[in-house]
């Protein structure tokens, strides 16, 4: 017989992994980009699931992104570059730490705090990362 899921059990579906993409470097940041927009919106009791979902999808998308080396990188000279590329991989683990703190935000379900998370410091990591590894025009 079907039964509908409970509320527990879609919690736990939408923070289940989610896929990363296909197709590089460029993909994966709009893919995090689209969540991005959908959690700035707000979290709240009412569409925390989908929050969840989200910040899945945010995730997954980051993780492909660090195992990628920035174009920006070729311009770096060579014997500069492994620094550089580590660098451009440590920006993005603290971009991960701020979304795994949201996520702990939410599931205590203090949803200003995983606001404010989002809004102030997930946003700003944006312009960080561009500002030092985006090639310019890009
Ligand atoms: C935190 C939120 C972030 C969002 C929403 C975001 C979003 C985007 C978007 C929409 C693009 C353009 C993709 C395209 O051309 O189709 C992009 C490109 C790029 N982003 Fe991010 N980004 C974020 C954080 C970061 C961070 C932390 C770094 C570096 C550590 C970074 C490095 C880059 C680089 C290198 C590119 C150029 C891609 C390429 O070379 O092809 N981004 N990002």
């Amino acid at each position: 017989m079907f039964r509908p899921l409970s509320l527990a059990a879609a919690v736990l579906l939408a923070a289940a992994p989610s896929a990363p993409p296909a197709g590089g470097l460029d993909a994966s940041m709009k893919q995090m980009s689209e969540a991005l927009k959908v959690l700035e919106k707000g979290v709240t009791a009412q569409n925390e699931a989908e929050a969840l979902a989200e910040l899945a999808k945010f995730e997954s998308a980051l993780i492909a992104a660090k195992s990628e080396v920035p174009d920006s990188a070729e311009k770096v000279d060579e014997k500069k570059r492994p620094a550089y590329v580590a660098d451009y991989r440590k920006t993005l683990v603290a971009t991960l730490k701020l979304a795994l703190d949201a996520e702990v935000a939410i599931a205590d379900h203090k949803y200003k705090d995983a606001d404010s998370l989002i809004r102030n410091k997930l946003v700003a990591q944006k312009s960080a990362g561009h500002s030092k590894f985006k090639p310019e025009g890009k």
